[in-house]
């Protein structure tokens, strides 16, 4: 069936590789869908099965079980739909003695797409102006990503998936990345499926975000629906015990022997908890609201995770 709002469609996707005491669940029932223009984030420290799920969105390898739907069509059945996908997997390869902006244009031709125009503007976009006719064995990890990014965009791809875009390039680098990729799904209509281990820069950039663990998914929603899970309160009130048995009935408390105690609770949450005090006659001096990093919440998340199976 044609779906052209929903990009990505994965269901109960399985990769495992080897057998017996070899075997590796690299990637176990994974369920996830990406919507057409939004800029979608896979997040996981390394080994937790990234590379293998795109891999098998790109029908690379084959999925142990379960189906991959780009666009609606199966990848595996369907291979020719990769024509509208453009990927960034591993690194680029590049000849290695011939220039940056040769390796594009035999890309592009070999491709069917050749536009020296195109080309020349994608070297602009990407910040390889100045190094464009240098052979690519010089070029730094952060030149290839560049110049990585630029051929993924040669055929005018819809759909751009990107493994760790930001290996190997400095904060401002990161930083062009960042708003490069926005810029695709804002301005150019594209959907962008990015993977990482660095979340903070992910949280900026993301509509939507995956975090897999151990070949598995553990969470999936919007930055600011993940983050407002866990919300915590730090109060500094007197006398505190009087008020640790005040809102332990109601929320989680943690105290660090100081203080302020730290409540679980939500921003909603603030209100009640000022008026609950307050009507005990405890003296509030100070409510904050903390707001964890996406870095934070992810070792909090992947920490709590210790199946291995
Ligand atoms: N070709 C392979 N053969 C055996 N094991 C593999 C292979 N590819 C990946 N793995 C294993 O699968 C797990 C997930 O790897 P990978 O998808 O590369 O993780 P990530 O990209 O999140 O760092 C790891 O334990 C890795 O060692
Ligand atoms: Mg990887």
């Amino acid at each position: 069936m044609q779906d052209t709002t929903t990009a990505i469609h994965v269901s109960g996707l399985y990769k495992q590789f080897g057998r017996g005491k070899q075997q590796v669940k690299a990637v176990q029932n994974l369920d996830f869908e990406v919507k057409a223009g939004e800029v979608y984030g896979f997040l996981g420290p390394n080994g937790a099965g990234k590379t293998t799920t795109i891999r098998m969105l790109l029908d690379l390898i084959r999925p142990t079980s379960g189906t991959a739907m780009l666009f609606g069509e199966s990848v595996q059945r369907n291979p020719d739909i990769l024509k509208r996908v453009g990927a960034l997997v591993e690194g680029a390869t590049f000849y290695p003695y011939l220039t940056g902006r040769k390796n594009l244009e035999v890309l592009a031709r070999s491709g069917g797409y050749y536009d020296p125009k195109r080309i020349q503007s994608l070297i602009e976009q990407v910040g390889m102006t100045d190094h464009a006719y240098r052979r690519t064995k010089g070029y730094s990890t952060g030149m290839k990503q560049r110049m990585g990014l630029a051929a993924t965009l040669l055929g005018n791809p819809d759909l751009i998936i990107l493994d760790e875009p930001t290996n190997g390039l400095d904060p401002a680098g990161i930083q062009e990345m960042r708003t490069f990729i926005r810029e695709l799904a804002d301005k150019q209509g594209k959907t962008v499926f990015l993977s990482s281990h660095m979340l903070n820069e992910i949280e900026q950039v993301c509509d939507r975000v995956a975090i897999i663990n151990r070949g598995k998914l553990v969470r999936e929603g919007t930055v600011s629906d993940l983050l407002s899970e866990q919300a915590q309160l730090v109060v500094e009130a007197s006398p505190l015990d009087k008020a640790q048995a005040i809102l332990s009935p109601h929320w989680a408390l943690h105290s660090n022997g100081g203080v302020h105690i730290t409540v679980e609770a939500q921003r909603e949450d603030i209100p009640t908890i000022i008026r609950k005090l307050v009507e005990n006659d405890i003296k509030v001096y100070e409510v904050a609201s903390q707001r964890q990093t996406l870095e934070e919440y992810f070792l909090a998340v992947t920490q709590g995770e210790d199946n291995n199976g």
